[in-house]
């Protein structure tokens, strides 16, 4: 019969782990969450006492304070969390390999199967095992071999893959309703009841017909499609913004048209500057290798071509920049604003704007950036990281971070909004424009700003998907 459960641990306390396991702690007060990592200053940072936490999530916070100290526990010892738990999250890392088989596509394993070998090691008693990280399909099956190869007498292991849905800047709304919860098992007796035990976590604020169940791999593999086609409509929508800036077409009219077909849906149709994240590009790469490790090139040419179209979008749209800047930016000053990946997150994983701010620094401009979130020490060490041959010295005399949207723009020659902040809606453009070197130029890179109010105030203005009117 399935167990009831009471404790769960959640190893990994990052963007995926920390949210979600707090919204479980919130919704069942009768169970017993606790949220372990290895990184101490992430630790101490969930445990603040000003809740001055490690990321930044609308709504996130109030949650926390909820929770923490009744159901809700941080810590950073993984063992003790471990030996007490029913249930087992792994919300561990899965970044893209930077070297050997697979580097640059195949996800690294690295973490979930010292996460994995470590729940092994130290459990005592059965557990259920929870694959809640984005990892290539059949991951829990190897998890699931480590595990068995070394279990005590009298422990069981049941592995389940519960991928997370959630995008950032919405996690909370998202965990609170999402669209769907995905559990998948082995179909046999025992898989099935580890299923239901997870299930009626869930149950108790999600509807039953938003819980499905499926096998192990379709559920791996859900996850991974489901990434690659959101993806994919962007690719999409970013390739038909090529043909309007060419035809005189406007991409808004066009995806408007488009979405209003039930069949296509309106959401996420808005051109941009290109997706970034830690999800999108990461998994179609996954699934490009899942594709060609199984022979099937035509497969993973598909979905590859996702990831080329988003390269050429950020190169089309840095190039689109310094040709109208006369075709050059050498010496001028460029003000990025946003750096994050996408609005109302912190996070700056495989942001567009990096790709920019590089391809400035390559044309020799001067870089000046705002974002309203992300910490500067993050920036420069994105930064240096694109720039391995360069020093922070050498980045340093190119670019530089201010705290308002005005320091940024002040005598810039052009404003590259690289992040539809709401905040950039609200700014007194035509202040900026009076603090610019004339004529000042205005690209939008996320459909964010007026246009034609712009104009107005004698902005020459440059808009994805959008043919030149300047
Ligand atoms: C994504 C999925 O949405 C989520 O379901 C999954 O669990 C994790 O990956 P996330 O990466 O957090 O979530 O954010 P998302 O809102 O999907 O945006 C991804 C990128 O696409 C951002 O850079 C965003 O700006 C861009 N985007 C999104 C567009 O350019 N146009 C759109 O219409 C939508
Ligand atoms: C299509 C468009 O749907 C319609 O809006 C446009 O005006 C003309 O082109 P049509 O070609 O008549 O209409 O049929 P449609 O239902 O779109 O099917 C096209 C093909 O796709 C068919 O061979 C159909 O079997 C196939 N299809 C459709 C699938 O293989 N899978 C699906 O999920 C849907
Ligand atoms: P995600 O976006 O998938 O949540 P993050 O990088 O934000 O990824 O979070 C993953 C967390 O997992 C990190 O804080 C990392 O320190 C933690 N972690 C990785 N391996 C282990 C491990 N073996 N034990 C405990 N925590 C781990």
């Amino acid at each position: 019969a399935p167990v009831k459960v009471r404790k769960i641990c959640c190893i990994g306390a990052g963007y995926v782990g920390g949210p979600t396991c707090a919204v479980i702690a919130l919704k069942c007060p009768h169970i017993t969450v606790t949220i372990v990592d290895l990184n101490k200053a992430r630790v101490d940072a969930w445990n603040s006492p000003d809740f001055d936490l490690p990321i930044y999530e609308p709504g996130l916070e109030d949650v926390v304070r909820q929770a923490r100290g009744k159901n809700l526990f941080f810590s950073t010892d993984v063992d003790k969390g471990i030996e007490e738990a029913d249930l087992i999250f792994v919300s561990v890392n899965t970044p893209t390999k930077k070297s050997g088989v697979g580097a640059g596509f195949a996800a690294d394993l690295n973490y979930v199967e010292l996460a994995t070998r470590r729940i092994a090691a130290v459990a005592n008693s059965s557990k259920i095992v929870v694959e809640k990280s984005t990892v290539p399909c059949r991951t829990a099956e190897s998890m699931r071999t480590i595990l068995e190869a070394n279990s005590k007498p009298n422990c069981r292991f049941d592995i389940l893959s519960n991928p997370e849905f959630l995008a950032e800047g919405t996690a909370i709304q998202d965990l609170f309703a999402p669209d769907r919860v995905l559990i998948g098992s082995l179909q046999t007796p025992e898989g099935k009841d580890a299923c239901e035990a997870l299930r009626s976590v869930y149950a108790n604020w999600v509807p039953s017909e938003r819980i499905l169940t499926v096998g192990l791999w379709s559920s791996e593999l859900s996850k991974l499609a489901a990434n690659a086609m959101l993806a994919q409509r962007i690719s999409s929508i970013n390739a038909l913004s090529a043909i309007c800036e060419a035809t005189g077409a406007n991409i808004d009219e066009v995806a408007y048209a488009v979405g209003k077909d039930s069949r296509v849906g309106p959401k996420f149709l808005r051109a941009s500057v290109g997706f970034g994240g830690s999800c999108f590009q990461k998994d179609i790469l996954n699934l490009v290798y899942l594709s060609e490790s199984l022979h099937l090139p035509e497969v993973a040419a598909y979905w590859r071509q996702v990831v080329e179209m988003n390269e050429y979008q950020k190169r089309r749209f840095s190039k689109r920049v310094v040709d109208t800047l006369f075709n050059t930016i050498t010496g001028k000053k460029i003000a990025v604003l946003g750096f994050a990946f996408k609005a109302d997150t912190g996070d700056t994983r495989e942001s567009a704007a990096i790709t920019l701010i590089k391809n400035f620094q390559a044309e020799k401009a001067f870089v000046t950036i705002y974002d309203p979130q992300v910490p500067h020490a993050q920036i420069w060490e994105d930064l240096k990281e694109a720039s391995p041959h360069l020093t922070l010295e050498q980045i340093q005399k190119q670019v530089t971070i201010t705290s308002s949207a005005v320091e940024a723009c002040n005598k810039a020659e052009a404003v590259v909004i690289a992040t539809e902040w709401k905040e950039f809606r609200e700014i007194d453009w035509q202040d900026i424009h009076s603090r610019m070197s004339k004529p000042a130029f205005l690209f939008d890179g996320r459909l964010l700003v007026d246009a034609e109010k712009l104009r107005t105030i004698g902005f020459k203005v440059t808009t994805i998907g959008r043919g030149e009117v300047l």
